[in-house]
């Protein structure tokens, strides 16, 4: 008798909490036309605003702070996020005024094909030319992608394994990889599959590898950056707090890199070491970080005066197009997890709370983005604090996206 009693309480929790998914899912599945129609009149105040400040130098839109347009070049990390956003504006819309745009802007990316200034390469082509050949292909695209994948390749180092991330391709004195690196071996992957050949792959799982032995900790968690010593592998000189609160710290954003750097390694490869690594850095945020009951984190899991500090609205976009991936790929219940967070911080994303007023902030959809607030308290100025971002932007357009995807019945990437 008592064990049926357990049975039938057993099911009635089981079907509230399908209820609940099924409830902020509709609920979600309900605002999505809207929320693009906010997002693509934003868009449009963002692109008139930029008329009057882009340079033939600095033609990109990155932040909006205290007033201002502040716009970058086309060899900041940030550069492909506007283009890319506009793609997914109009992946969503099919409006031909959003395929023209973002065209204009992904034909700047000539200009870095070649760029060795920094890893942030897969960053500033994959969002901009990789979402073109996705969407709208043209001759010239994948031949952006392959320099690019090989000018990657100048900065990485056969005897450590790795790519510097931070400094000069030649610097002696630091070894600098930042956890963010991940995300660059998208391209790497992308040119082993479209003729470049195995190199880009290896010198991937090689960086992939030596990420994940060296730079979490036991519960998950990862650190920002680490300095090797050039001259003997698999020797780390220092760890460094980066953009986060301190060494001991977790940095909200680097830490979505991990979660959305090791689902996508898992997608491209199927080496389920680095689906174990998403997954335990997904544990991590949904199990032991300070998250706030909406799921936009504070801008360190363990920042020094929470409650009192600010959100990263970036941080909450990225985990969230993660985690949603990462839904794919894991057992019911879990995937069940993944996805429930990632439809609450949607939900959170696009209320008013965190949603730019039509109209304001320049024209940029998610406000309350954090950028590196040590730097600012270094500095005493800049440093992004609780702005609006392109990348809070791109990644919020791309969860939305893949959630409308899964939504209907496809696979997080529309496939
Ligand atoms: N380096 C990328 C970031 O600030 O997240």
């Amino acid at each position: 008798m008592k064990k049926l009693l357990f049975a039938a309480l057993a099911l009635v929790a089981v079907s509230a909490l399908a209820d609940t998914k099924s409830a902020a899912e509709n609920q979600l599945k309900g605002k999505l036309p809207g929320i693009f129609a906010r997002a693509a009149e934003q868009y449009r105040l963002l692109l008139k605003n930029l008329e009057s400040v882009a340079t033939e130098k600095k033609p990109f839109p990155k932040r909006w702070e205290n007033g201002e347009l502040v716009t970058i070049p086309p060899e900041d990390w940030c550069s492909g996020f506007f283009p890319g956003s506009m793609w997914y504006l109009y992946e969503y819309t099919r409006d031909g005024f959003w395929r023209t745009e973002a065209t204009k802007f992904t034909a700047i990316q000539d200009r870095i094909r070649h760029y060795t200034g920094n890893h942030d390469i897969g960053f500033m082509l994959m969002t901009s030319v990789g979402n073109a050949l996705r969407l709208d292909p043209r001759p010239e695209y994948p031949g952006m992608l392959l320099d690019g994948a090989e000018a990657l390749t100048k900065r990485y180092s056969e005897k450590l394994g790795l790519i510097r991330s931070w400094g000069k391709i030649d610097e002696d004195k630091n070894f600098l990889v930042i956890v963010d690196n991940l995300m660059n071996l998208e391209l790497m992957q992308w040119a082993s599959k479209n003729g470049g050949g195995e190199k880009y792959a290896k010198i991937a799982k090689s960086h992939a590898d030596k990420t994940s032995q060296h730079h979490f900790r036991a519960d998950g968690s990862a650190y920002h950056v680490l300095n090797y010593n050039q001259h003997t592998p698999g020797k780390i000189l220092e760890i460094r707090a980066g953009q986060g609160a301190s060494v001991d710290g977790t940095w909200a954003r680097g830490h979505s890199w991990a979660i959305y750097g090791y689902t996508m390694l898992y997608r491209e490869t199927k080496d389920r070491a680095y689906l174990m690594r998403a997954i335990k850095s997904a544990d991590y945020l949904l199990d032991e970080a300070e998250v706030p009951a909406d799921g936009v984190p504070y801008w360190d899991h363990k920042a020094w005066a929470i409650p009192h500090e600010e959100r990263d609205t970036s941080a909450a976009a990225i985990e969230t197009s993660a985690l949603l991936e990462l839904s794919q790929f894991v057992p019911t219940e879990k995937s069940a997890a993944y996805r429930a967070f990632a439809v609450k911080t949607l939900l959170a994303l696009s209320s008013d709370r965190y949603f730019a007023k039509p109209g304001e902030q320049g024209g940029f959809l998610l406000t309350q983005g954090v950028g590196h607030k040590p730097g600012k308290i270094a500095s005493g100025k800049g440093g992004e604090v609780n702005v609006p971002l392109n990348y809070g932007d791109y990644y919020f357009l791309e969860a939305l996206i893949r959630f409308n995807n899964l939504a209907g019945g496809k696979s997080a990437l529309g496939k």
